[in-house]
């Protein structure tokens, strides 16, 4: 792949920065009118009937009263276009005509760039791998098809997560992918691999049913495998760990496939299991995300908040689950957002449930149960 070795350089974000005039920007997009030296309008980032986003020409900056959400003309672009930052730069010096000259990276910019698109490629032909095991191989669909089959996945679920299989055996991925190109050393920096101490290397993902895990844009990062059978001397899941391109307080399991889904709800559900996102998307609750074997991070609540000011958590009603909730809520208030919380009945979880009822009986039953954290707080259980 040919990547470009440019970048802006600062001094020329720092010059878009104050030719842009913010209220200019956010006026394309939001009717504002005047109100003593600010603007006001109607926030586009929550639903709201009295303004209470406010605009000020003086400090260059937006700032809405309802939702929290505040920045500059590139903040706003990024949130409401979500364009990336040198996306947004750009924008903006096409519309004060600021030339942007582009900067040379060094070369060591230029080789890490290199190694993060090599990860994202070996990480892509991996999804492939065990999507195409899953679906075309007998030992997958006899083994790992028939286990999403049984867990009530349909096809179109299964295609959508592009959810596989690894077969059962110790270097089938490794062997596919070093046929096709890719070198061990990436597939072992991408964590697809394992180096043993007497040379060569072994897959880590062996007989498990995959769920990748993708950024924004859709490009696989990382996956979890998930084992067939219960087994105390295994773990339930085999995780990829943290590389270059894969980082974990900054990844949402299913944001790829619900961010529109969130922006047009203005709500996120939060759950905690890869299959519980599966299962509610699958029951047509589609803006839902999970934090994918780690507890909720800062990083993952602001991931949200570019599209919603609002989150719903949907936790298992045991002990742990509910510890957990009332630790995500603190997060989630401290970052200036709404969160409800629901709390399913012992023993049930968001898939469980959405397996034994229907799309409508699961909404009704989200909306019935929803509490924001203070009603959540005083009925502590
Ligand atoms: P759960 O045990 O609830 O798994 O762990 P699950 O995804 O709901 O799977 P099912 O429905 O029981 O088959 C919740 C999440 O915690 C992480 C995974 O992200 C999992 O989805 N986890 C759990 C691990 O990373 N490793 C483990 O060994 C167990
Ligand atoms: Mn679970």
């Amino acid at each position: 792949m040919y990547l470009c070795p440019m970048m802006i350089p600062k001094h020329t974000v720092q010059e878009v920065l104050d030719a842009s005039k913010v209220e200019e920007v956010v006026g394309e997009y939001v009717q504002l009118s005047k109100r003593g030296v600010n603007r006001i309008g109607l926030c586009p980032f929550h639903n709201e009937k009295t303004p209470s986003f406010t605009v000020s020409p003086a400090k260059n900056i937006y700032k809405c009263f309802g939702c929290g959400e505040s920045g500059s003309s590139v903040d706003f672009l990024m949130k409401h276009e979500h364009f990336s930052f040198p996306q947004a730069v750009r924008r903006l010096a096409e519309k004060y005509g600021i030339h942007i000259e582009e900067e040379e990276q060094t070369p060591e910019q230029i080789a890490k760039e290199n190694e993060r698109e090599g990860l994202f490629a070996v990480s892509k032909f991996a999804a492939d791998f065990f999507y195409k095991t899953l679906n075309e191989t007998d030992s997958g669909r006899a083994i790992g098809h028939s286990y999403f089959v049984e867990r009530g996945f349909r096809q179109e679920t299964i295609d959508k997560f592009q959810l596989g299989y690894s077969p059962e055996e110790w270097d089938a991925l490794a062997v596919a992918a070093q046929a096709a190109g890719y070198s061990i050393d990436s597939l072992a920096k991408a964590g697809l691999v394992i180096k043993k101490d007497q040379g060569g290397v072994y897959d880590r993902f062996r007989n498990r049913v995959i769920f990748p895990i993708h950024n924004i844009s859709g490009r696989v990062l990382g996956f979890g495998g998930r084992i067939l059978i219960n087994d105390k001397k295994k773990p339930k899941y085999v995780n990829s760990p943290e590389s270059l391109i894969y980082d974990k307080s900054n990844v949402l399991f299913g944001l790829y496939l619900a961010k529109n889904q969130i922006i047009k709800k203005d709500n996120c559900y939060l759950v905690e299991g890869y299959t519980d996102v599966v299962s509610l998307f699958q029951s047509g609750i589609e803006n839902v995300v999970s934090s994918s074997g780690t507890s909720l991070t800062e990083g993952q609540i602001k991931l949200i908040r570019r599209y919603t000011p609002n989150i719903t958590i949907l936790y298992d009603g045991d002990a742990a689950g509910i510890k957990a909730s009332f630790r995500g809520i603190d997060m989630i208030v401290r970052a200036g957002m709404n969160v409800r919380v629901v709390l399913f009945p012992d023993g049930e979880d968001p898939d469980s449930y959405a397996k034994s009822h229907s799309a409508d009986e699961l909404d009704a039953f989200l909306e019935k149960s929803a509490k924001n954290f203070i009603c959540a707080k005083l009925w502590k259980p």
